[in-house]
């Protein structure tokens, strides 16, 4: 079995981690593989598929699109889908629904579609204890999906109209997401390291002609370029507001638990 997970600020990549164990200490074998490093081809083609990543404005990120969309088609292959957003919420019930679309034009056979919440990384954070406590709760809820993998039960979500208006509206970010790569700029305190460079989901970043990094048009606006850099040195120059005053550290939290 393949668990491909997209993750930008770490929340997903813990729940993808924690399913493998759970699955591996039922003697399931489960590989893990960080979606943008991965192609098509280094999955198993005969296993289950396991698709997991975060919610941006209440659809999957334009790079889970694009690799759902360079799946070889095949009729016999079964995919479990696990969106995690910030927020048990009606507005999230459509973030699965373009993969969804995706997949099934390309034959396979959805056998679980669940929505997990983690805790939020922009715009307001939540108090380290209420944080922890989504954490446990999603942890318990990847129990569940890993019985429900062994036994082969389905499920699905239901997507009233007032979620799917909501997700169409969010699409529309994706251009304010494209643009927020021109509000970036990395100050002083960078130290040319090239770990954001390296790290960017959508090598959005390059180094410029000084040595500093530069943002391109293909930006997600996923913040792991402003919460990973060491120097803490990337930040937007008007849009402050968006990643969150101190950062976004899933360890620190399981750490301080
Ligand atoms: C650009 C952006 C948009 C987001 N939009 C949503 C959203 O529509 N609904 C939601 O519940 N959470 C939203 N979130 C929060 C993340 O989905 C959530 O914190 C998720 O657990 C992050 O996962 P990751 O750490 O694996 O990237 C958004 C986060 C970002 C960065
Ligand atoms: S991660 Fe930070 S310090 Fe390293 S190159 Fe990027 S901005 Fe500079
Ligand atoms: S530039 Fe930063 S915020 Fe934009 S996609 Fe790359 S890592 Fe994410």
């Amino acid at each position: 079995m393949d668990i491909v997970y997209f993750s930008p600020t770490g929340n997903t990549a813990h729940l993808a981690q924690h399913l493998a164990r759970t699955l591996q200490s039922r003697q399931i074998p489960a590989n893990l593989h960080p979606l943008e490093w991965t192609e098509p081809g280094d999955l198993d083609p005969d296993g289950h598929l396991v698709l997991m990543y975060a919610v941006h404005a209440f659809n999957p990120p334009r790079t889970v699109i694009h690799f759902v969309r360079k799946l070889i088609p095949d009729e016999a292959r079964t995919v479990s889908i696990l969106s995690v957003g910030g927020a048990e919420t009606w507005m999230n019930a459509g973030a699965s629904l373009s993969v969804r679309r995706i997949l099934q034009k390309k034959g396979f056979l959805i056998q679980q579609d669940e929505l997990l919440a983690m805790p939020p990384t922009i715009l307001i954070g939540l108090p380290d204890h209420q944080a922890q406590e989504m954490i446990s709760k999603a942890e318990d809820q990847i129990l569940h999906v890993a019985s429900r993998i062994q036994s082969g039960q389905r499920t699905a979500i239901d997507v009233p109209l007032k979620s799917r208006i909501v997700t169409f509206l969010g699409r529309l970010e994706g251009l304010g997401a494209r643009l927020y790569g021109l509000e970036l700029r990395a100050s002083d305190a960078c130290t040319a390291c090239r770990l954001c460079v390296e790290e960017c989901p959508e090598r959005n970043i390059r180094m410029d002609d000084a040595a500093r990094p530069a943002f391109g048009l293909r930006c997600l606006m996923c913040m792991r370029c402003i919460y990973n850099c060491p120097e803490d040195a990337i930040a937007p120059r008007f849009s402050k507001f968006v990643p969150l005053k101190d950062g976004y550290q899933i360890d620190r939290l399981l750490h301080d638990e």
